[in-house]
């Protein structure tokens, strides 16, 4: 029986960077769950009878809230929706399914790399049918229904049991349980020269892969042990866990210290790689060698053409205003165009779709293809080892040989964590005050040439996106960057990005952080971040 159950909205579910991000409790309270499915379901048309691929990364309430989903997508007309066993799919799993499946569209259950467990945070976000986030016109529509949203409709049937693969019917749809590794599994295989890798483990290289207790666990150990040889224990923290072991599921430095550790030691293995909540960040630390996002992006682009899926070359290449430049000069020297977004993946999309750009990348340790519409931590750690496999060079070696070609881009990113909103916000505007006056002025050796508030004009849809960052450019090509987190669910996030260009003829062996002393300093005076927000120094350096 499907029944109609009158509600009414709550003001807060507008959705972020990616999907609505807010705490477990937030998520709890009677409708919460019920009135944002509802109001992506009201702000589609089309759907009757057709497929939604449902799953998240296995975090507190991740089954809870699915069995809500699945009651509401039936009755609100799907036909058929597609699960992954336990709940589990990660996010660039999804975006495989809904593609391999030609699925009308897939509902993400994760906060990504916030943290979990009954106080943790919890996320719900809508990917279209190209199987990426949906686009601003379709959250602005979310969040515009959930204002004035009175009613939405719920089958009353059993939960479905999630543990078993195989087929139910649900008030005459049918909810199918797939593993979740399958599908996802067979499309790596498509890309990445498997032999190859299964040789180079079989020569005795050896890695580290920290599943962080999140949703990768079960495609590490299926893919790098299973398919690849890689040895039993490669993949550690592996089990999904509902609060991610009391960790915070972010590979970064400071969140996947123990690694870094590991791969900085004399017991290191050759390759060291982690992911995140949902999978689809990645950390990559050679052995000595940590190996910045940004870089990776450009180590990556610039090799890719050993691995099968992209021996063709490159269409193009994307990167998120923030991320450094070094992925435009390997762009350059291929002969292709390097794209610009505003952060988020959701704008890659259209570049992907268009065929204009193959491969693109986030500072925030988010690198992807055209395989899927979203950023994916297993592809890249997999097109490393490619690489790694065909080359036959070590991660440090192969990192020097680019900065001798292309140069370096030292490149940090500091993070102010739980900033009081008002003073955030204080600070951005006191910085949008000050663009009009900086170009033309000197702070000691470095010459500010200009600067702006990053606007982005998409060149596959026509639209414009305003207000995406502050960005101070000095003359010798550095840069700061000022933005204020879209992800976070307590206070306020101040990020600024802090980058500087050391030609090939340049001192590219330095430390990042006293490389970027100067402007890291010029980056607290500008801005008055002590006086605005009581901070001496970040909460996360990356
Ligand atoms: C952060 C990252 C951004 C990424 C997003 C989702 O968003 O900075 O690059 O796409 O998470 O993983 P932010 O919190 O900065 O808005
Ligand atoms: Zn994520």
């Amino acid at each position: 029986m499907i029944r109609t159950v009158e509600t009414k909205p709550f003001a807060d579910q507008k959705p972020g960077t990616s999907g609505l991000r807010k705490k477990v409790p937030v998520f709890q309270q009677p409708n919460y769950v019920e009135n944002f499915v509802q109001s992506i379901f009201d702000s589609l048309e089309g759907f009757a009878g057709k497929t939604l691929v449902v799953g998240g990364d296995g975090r507190y309430y991740n089954r809870e809230a699915i069995q809500k989903v699945i009651k509401i997508a039936v009755a609100n007309g799907f036909g058929h929706l597609v699960i992954g066993k336990g709940g589990i799919l990660s996010t660039p799993a999804v975006s495989c399914l809904i593609r391999g499946r030609t699925a009308y569209g897939g509902i993400i259950l994760s906060a990504s790399h916030n943290p979990g467990g009954p106080n943790g945070d919890f996320g719900i976000k809508y990917n279209i049918g190209n199987g990426g986030p949906a686009p601003e016109k379709i959250t602005d529509a979310i969040f515009a229904r959930t204002t004035t949203i009175d009613h939405y409709k719920i089958a009353d049937a059993p939960d479905v049991d999630l543990d078993t693969i195989g087929a139910t019917i649900v008030e005459g749809a049918k909810v199918d349980i797939v593993d979740p590794v399958t599908e996802y599994s067979a499309l790596m295989k498509t890309l990445f020269d498997f032999d190859a890798i299964r040789a180079l483990f079989a020569s005795g290289f050896r890695m580290r892969f920290d599943a962080m207790h999140a949703v990768t666990g079960p495609y590490a150990h299926a893919i790098l042990e299973g398919e690849l040889g890689s040895g039993a224990g490669t993949v550690v923290n592996g089990v999904p866990l509902p609060d991610f072991g009391g960790h915070h599921p972010d590979p970064n430095l400071t969140y996947a210290k123990e690694l870094y550790d590991l791969m900085m030691s004399s017991e290191a293995p050759n390759f060291g790689a982690a992911s995140d909540g949902d999978g689809d960040r990645n950390l990559i630390i050679g052995r000595g060698i940590f190996v910045t996002p940004s870089d990776s992006l450009a180590m990556l682009a610039a090799n890719a053409r050993h691995a099968p899926g992209y021996a063709k070359g490159l269409a193009g290449i994307a990167r998120s205003m923030p991320t450094s430049a070094a992925a435009d000069r390997v762009a350059a020297k291929l002969g292709v165009k390097c794209y610009e977004t505003p952060t988020g993946w959701k704008f890659f999309g259209n570049l992907l779709d268009a065929g204009l750009a193959t491969i693109c990348g986030e500072e925030s340790s988010g690198t992807g293809s055209n395989h899927v519409r979203e950023k994916d931590g297993l592809w890249a750690v997999l097109l490393w080892l490619n690489i790694l496999a065909k080359r036959r060079i070590s991660v440090l070696d192969l990192a020097r040989e680019h900065w001798s070609i292309y140069g370096r881009n030292y490149y940090t990113r500091h993070d102010y964590d739980e900033i009081d909103l008002t003073a955030a916000n204080g600070l951005m505007d006191a910085l949008r005050g000050q663009l009009a006056s900086l170009p033309g002025t000197s702070r000691g050796v470095l010459k500010i040439h200009a600067a702006d508030d990053f606007e982005y004009h998409d060149p596959v849809d026509g639209s414009d996106t305003k207000a995406q960052g502050v960005r101070i450019l000095f003359e010798d090509g550095s840069r700061i960057v000022y933005r204020l987190s879209g992800t976070g669910t307590a206070g306020a996030t101040l990020r600024v990005y802090i980058e500087r260009y050391v030609p090939e003829d340049g001192n590219l062996g330095e430390e990042t952080q006293s490389a970027l002393a100067d402007l890291i300093a010029l980056s607290h005076e500008l801005a008055g971040i002590e006086q605005r927000t009581g901070r001496k120094a970040p909460s996360v350096i990356t």
